[in-house]
């Protein structure tokens, strides 16, 4: 039985030392992540490295300041490298992110970053992606009416719910997660693109076209693949 938590030190820590001297780092959020934050923090004490991250979240805000990575913001410097967790990635290394509620800031850090590396472990790869339902972030008095926009476009939604929480999920910038069901996604660019015209969706999980390298945890190893 593989250990999936394994799996994801293993290509955190790798991640972790593709980090340079001097780097502005865009910091993203998850359980795979974390790990690469754990690492990156491990170094900066070590090696005293001189580094700067941007968090994709209060997760990654907060467990980068335990882990001893200075902070700075979007507004201030632009980024170097990001490194990522994701929720699936196809072939053409698009993904669905979004998992955790994170997706909107981590596109903006994500695909404004000069590399972008994502990290997963194999069960994250996909033929095509869609087997995990697309996050879309919406202003919550838009509800109904975006409801009723995906379904038009042959979607599924379902409102995220709460865990030790009454209620929906609120998310960092105080919405709402409508988790939209679409069978096999043929072109991610499109319905990325469509996704987000409807009105009252701040941001959806399709991040096509914008990874430069995937690091892949596999049982023998990590597997590197690049664009
Ligand atoms: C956060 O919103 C997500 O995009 C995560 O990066 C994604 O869900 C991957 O998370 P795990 O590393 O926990 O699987």
């Amino acid at each position: 039985m593989v250990d999936s938590d394994l799996l994801k030190q293993n290509v955190g820590k790798q991640a972790s030392e593709l980090i340079q001297d001097g780097q502005v780092v865009g910091l993203g959020t998850g359980s795979t992540t974390h790990h690469f934050i754990r690492y990156l923090g491990e170094r900066v004490k070590n090696e005293e490295l001189d580094i700067l991250g941007i968090p994709t979240s209060f997760q990654s805000l907060i467990l980068a300041r335990e882990s001893g990575i200075k902070i700075t913001t979007l507004d201030e410097y632009d980024i170097n490298i990001a490194v990522d967790g994701a929720d699936e990635v196809n072939p053409s290394l698009d993904l669905i992110k979004g998992g955790g509620a994170a997706h909107t800031l981590e596109k903006l850090v994500d695909s404004s970053a000069d590399e972008f590396v994502v990290i997963v472990d194999d069960s994250k790869m996909v033929d095509s992606l869609g087997k995990f339902p697309v996050p879309l972030e919406i202003i919550p008095d838009s509800l109904r009416l975006v409801k009723n926009a995906v379904i038009e476009m042959g979607g599924v939604p379902e409102l995220r719910m709460g865990i030790q929480k009454d209620g929906p999920v609120i998310t960092d910038n105080g919405n709402f997660v409508l988790d939209t069901k679409f069978d096999d996604i043929e072109n991610p660019y499109e319905l990325e693109i469509e996704l987000n015209t409807i009105p009252g969706v701040l941001e959806n999980g399709i991040f096509a076209g914008i990874t430069d390298k995937v690091i892949v945890g596999r049982e023998n190893g990590n597997e590197i693949i690049e664009k």
